[in-house]
């Protein structure tokens, strides 16, 4: 009777030990984390020009849902198109180049898909 009281409360803890997991796990799942973190850097560093939302021209710069990692790298780490790539507008020197790591840019492509 009590190694069955034991045996059960042991069950219990696995149980929701289980679940706990679960739950974390889809609240940072890697997608989820690196949105996140492409978030918090285009707002840091690119809504002074480019809209909040990125479906829409910004006050200086063009939408920029969509954009490839191609793209982004091109832009950011040389101040040019890719080959191949017709620019929405020419490349005027107006915006800055930043100097991010390839899983930075990864995280924005992931936040601006
Ligand atoms: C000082 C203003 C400014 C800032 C800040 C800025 N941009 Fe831009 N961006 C522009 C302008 C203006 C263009 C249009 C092309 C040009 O003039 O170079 C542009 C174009 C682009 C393009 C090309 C879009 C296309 O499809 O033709 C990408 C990609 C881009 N920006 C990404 C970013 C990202 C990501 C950030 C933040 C890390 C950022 N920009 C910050 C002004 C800015």
């Amino acid at each position: 009777m009590k190694s069955s009281a034991i045996l059960l409360s042991f069950l219990t803890i696995f149980v929701l030990a289980d679940c706990k997991k679960k739950a974390t796990e889809e609240v940072t799942s890697p997608e989820e984390e690196l949105k996140t973190d492409g978030r918090k850097l285009y707002i840091a560093n690119c809504i002074a020009c480019h809209s909040g939302d990125p479906k829409q021209d910004g006050t200086v710069g063009p939408s920029l849902a969509g954009s490839s990692f191609e793209l982004l790298k091109a832009k950011l780490i040389e101040g040019k198109y890719p080959a191949g790539y017709a620019g929405k507008r020419p490349i005027s020197g107006t915006m800055p180049k930043y100097p991010f790591s390839d899983d930075q840019i990864k995280s924005l492509e992931a936040f601006l898909k």
